[in-house]
């Protein structure tokens, strides 16, 4: 099969969707693999590595589309790229298709067959092309909120370590999900004192078992809440509740319960946020401070270490690639129950129920 790996177009997307090794995996097996120029700078992979793999350059974004039969990149593809999308070609990246009407639509029209990694799904319910991206904010939201603690950072002036004499900083982790679980571990590597909270009995056995004891679990309810927002100083959302928004599980009055300087990473910033001051944030300007309390609420955080999370996304996107590629998209999925999950479109036709229910009046209308 021939493979195409475009530059990323989306603003502030230093990602791309295979590395080198990727590269020379699928060149192994036989397939073409062609990668516009400079795909990979932002991760640190540079042309001459891509080449050295075995695969082939081309200079512009229309040339990779006009030749391959599979694109596999990060992010939907942007307005600009609607129109290079070709009849029957299959596009392996995140859509998020039930928030974007317009790239629905374009995707409707360019009749391509289109597999979102969001929604590749296993047995268990867990979906392994978007774990890796919560195991990078996770563990980003410490390195974050550290940060953020910093008084020039506007915190409270707090060192999660301690040190000899002075107690460690507190954090609190709401949800014990993968988010909250990276998280903790990072926080407990740095010597603080951790609280997890989780409505989730059997997660809070899990982390119980496997956490040094300075991460204590508790049941996660208003009461537990509004105790420990008093005297924790880092707070990480990471709650997630499938399908729907995020529970405000901190409200705006909560807020004058925190010491000022208390520092909150929202990383549910995506789902809405567990904090109900929450409002996206870009890492240009990643901050806002609602009295006296700081407020991370970065939507893309993953996209600040680009290496990191371009070598953890495509370690778990690889062996579909390589399933794609070796049987074609029909046998492969066939074959695969958790790739199928990933159908959203084929050949211009809608085939996930999640996407037919978000549009059921608009693309329909717009269809006949
Ligand atoms: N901002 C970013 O860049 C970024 C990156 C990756 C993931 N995320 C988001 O982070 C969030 C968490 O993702 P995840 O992969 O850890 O999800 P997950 O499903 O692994 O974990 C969510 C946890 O929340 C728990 N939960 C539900 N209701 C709760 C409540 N009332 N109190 C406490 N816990 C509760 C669940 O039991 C579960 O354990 C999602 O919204 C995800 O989209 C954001």
């Amino acid at each position: 099969m021939t493979i195409g790996i475009p530059k990323e177009v989306k603003n502030n997307e230093n990602r791309v969707g295979m590395t080198p090794a990727g590269v020379f995996e699928l060149t192994k097996h036989g397939h073409i693999v062609y990668v516009q120029s400079n795909a990979g700078e932002g991760s640190g992979f540079f042309d001459s590595d891509y080449k050295k793999a075995g695969g082939l350059i081309l200079d512009t974004i229309g040339q990779v589309y006009g030749i391959s039969e599979m694109i596999v990149k990060v992010k939907e593809p942007m307005p600009e790229e609607y129109g290079l999308v070709q009849p029957d070609q299959i596009i392996f990246t995140y859509f998020h298709f039930a928030s974007s009407e317009p790239l629905t639509k374009a995707m409707i029209e360019s009749k391509a067959t289109c597999i979102a990694y969001e929604t590749v799904e296993d047995d268990d319910g867990t979906l392994p092309l978007l774990t890796p991206m919560s195991e990078v904010a996770g563990r980003m939201a410490i390195q974050q909120g550290a940060k953020y603690l910093e008084k020039p950072a506007k915190g409270r002036g707090v060192l999660l370590g301690g040190v000899p004499g002075v107690a460690p900083g507190k954090v609190l982790i709401l949800g014990a999900g993968v988010v909250g679980v990276q998280a903790a571990k990072m926080a407990a590597g740095l010597g603080a004192q951790v609280t997890i909270l989780d409505i989730n009995m059997k997660r809070l056995r899990y982390i119980n078992d496997v956490m040094p004891p300075h991460v204590i679990t508790e049941f996660s309810n208003e009461f537990n809440i509004r105790k420990y927002i008093q005297n924790h100083d880092l707070i990480i959302g990471g709650v997630l509740l499938k399908g729907a928004k995020a529970p405000n599980l901190i409200t705006r009055d909560m807020l004058k319960e925190m010491r000022p300087g208390t520092v909150i990473v929202d990383v549910a910033v995506d789902q809405g946020g567990c904090v109900e001051t929450t409002r996206p944030t870009t890492h240009e300007d990643p901050i806002y401070i609602i009295d006296d309390v700081v407020h991370y609420s970065v939507a893309n955080m993953p996209g600040a270490v680009p290496y990191t999370s371009t070598v953890a996304l495509t370690n778990v996107t690889l062996p579909y690639v390589l399933k794609l590629a070796n049987l074609g998209w029909a046998n492969a999925t066939d074959k695969d129950p958790a790739l199928k999950k990933g159908l959203n479109i084929i050949n211009g036709e809608i085939v996930y129920d999640g996407i037919i229910e978000a549009f059921q009046d608009s693309v329909f209308a717009y269809k006949s």
